[in-house]
């Protein structure tokens, strides 16, 4: 049987409680990157929401993403990479990393937060978002919110524009969709 993606990825996914802290419930999405299908039926799912978001269709483009709705797509460290560089691949647009600090050799932007379990500092290179270009943010959970404001914050810092937000999971009770509004998530599983 070829179930609903939703459910696919709530069969395969693992809960972990108490990790990385006492009290956390954490949802390992480790073997759904580990399945084949279920990885590929997952990039497709994060840049369809992209296609279909309306204002992505609103910035004219004529790149190689026209298509796709979007022109670049960034990926958060570390689970994002896994997915940010399947999409992009999938679309045939570029890939960019917002990287934890520290990592990234040349002029960029930063960006402190907190997240479910801790705080952390984004940062991603100055010149790898072009003014007006059109960015697909992708991640593979979206808990407090935290971590996807920043990487937006710092797309949008670079004048980029932020066309589609993807996560495979979103923890609803955490509230994150809130925090990243105006900008709305598109999840492929909601627990
Ligand atoms: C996890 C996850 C998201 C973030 C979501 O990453 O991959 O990026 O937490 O949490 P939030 O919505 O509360 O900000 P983590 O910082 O654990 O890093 P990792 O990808 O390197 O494991
Ligand atoms: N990132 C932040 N909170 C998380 C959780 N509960 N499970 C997996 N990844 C997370």
């Amino acid at each position: 049987a070829h179930l609903p993606l939703d459910e696919l990825i709530a069969a395969l996914s693992v809960d972990v409680l108490d990790f990385p802290a006492p009290g956390i419930v954490f949802r390992d999405l480790t073997p759904v990157f580990a399945d084949g299908p279920a990885f590929r039926r997952v990039v497709e799912g994060l840049a369809s929401a992209a296609a279909a978001d309306p204002r992505a269709a609103a910035l004219a483009s004529s790149g190689d993403g026209a298509h796709a709705g979007f022109d670049v797509v960034v990926g958060v460290e570390a689970r994002g990479f896994l997915l940010a560089a399947a999409v992009a691949l999938d679309a045939g647009v570029g890939v960019v990393p917002v990287r934890k600090a520290g990592k990234l050799p040349r002029e960029r932007v930063s960006a402190s937060y907190d997240l479910e379990y801790g705080s952390a500092t984004l940062e991603l290179h100055t010149d790898s978002i072009t003014p007006g270009q059109r960015v697909l943010v992708v991640d593979d959970v979206l808990a407090t919110g935290g971590t996807l404001a920043a990487a937006i914050g710092l797309v949008e810092e670079l004048g980029g524009v932020v066309t589609a937000v993807s996560v495979i999971a979103e923890l609803v009770d955490l509230g994150g969709r809130q925090v990243i509004a105006p900008h709305t998530v598109h999840a492929l599983w909601t627990t």
